[in-house]
């Protein structure tokens, strides 16, 4: 029987994370999630996992947050507050400590594949879609967000065992297959699939420090 793990799962109520929480439940793993609306939680997974109410922007009590936590997960995303404020990097500035304070070594970051990874570079084709469909759909501080993240994780969090995942997503359709990590090919998927993808790149430890692409094999 495979040994009940424990995932704190922040953007439970997203696109990616509603999936994410199912498949936890679906294989026996317990979830934590921070949720600003419990409401808004898959009917079928809110009176299964443990709801604590709150935003990243509050005062969270991050350590007892990852108190007992196999792995964090973080499929965060407010393109209207992060035009002006990088609240994933604030919040990650404080949870990184607590992980290392309770010895919680494992953290997925689920980031864009248009966020260009630190040291790393966009292709020109990247960089076009960066500066005119998602400029235009007003995810440009997401970007910048998600890149301030990968930034702080990669020049002062080495400790700890983070692994981005900087993904392409099109619709919240039915799986169109099964993705694979890649440094250079990248698929546009659906939260589906990304959350799957996402689920078992957590507990890959060939994955860690990297900040790679999916894409459909
Ligand atoms: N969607 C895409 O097309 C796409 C494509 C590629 C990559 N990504 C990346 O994937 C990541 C997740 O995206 P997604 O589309 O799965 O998410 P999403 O549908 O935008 O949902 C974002 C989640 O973050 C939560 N959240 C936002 N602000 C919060 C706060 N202050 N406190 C607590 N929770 C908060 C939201 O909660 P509420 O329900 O309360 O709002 C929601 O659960 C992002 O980094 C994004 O850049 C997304």
């Amino acid at each position: 029987m495979t040994q009940s793990l424990l995932f704190l799962v922040l953007g439970a109520t997203g696109g990616t994370g509603k999936h994410f929480v199912t498949q936890c439940l679906r294989d026996g793993h317990r979830v934590r999630a921070l949720v600003r609306t419990p409401s808004k939680l898959p009917s079928e997974a809110a009176d299964k996992i443990e709801v604590v109410q709150g935003s990243i922007t509050d005062n969270v009590d991050t350590d007892a947050l990852v108190k007992g936590v196999d792995y964090v997960v973080a499929m965060l995303g407010d393109k209207e507050t992060q035009q002006t404020r990088k609240v994933c990097l604030e919040f990650v500035q404080k949870l990184v400590p607590s992980m290392r304070e309770n010895g919680v070594k494992r953290f997925l970051f689920q980031a864009g594949g248009l966020s260009r990874p630190y040291g790393g570079s966009l292709t020109p084709l990247l960089w076009f879609l960066r500066y005119t469909l998602a400029y235009a759909g007003g995810f440009h501080g997401q970007h910048l967000d998600n890149e301030a993240v990968m930034e702080y994780l990669s020049t002062q969090a080495m400790d700890i065992e983070w692994i981005v995942h900087r993904a392409g997503i099109g619709s919240d359709g039915p799986s169109k297959g099964k993705l694979a990590r890649s440094p250079s090919t990248f698929s546009i998927g659906t939260h589906v699939d990304c959350a799957t993808y996402s689920f078992d790149l957590v507990q890959d430890a060939s994955a860690v420090h990297t900040s790679d692409f999916s894409h459909y094999v």
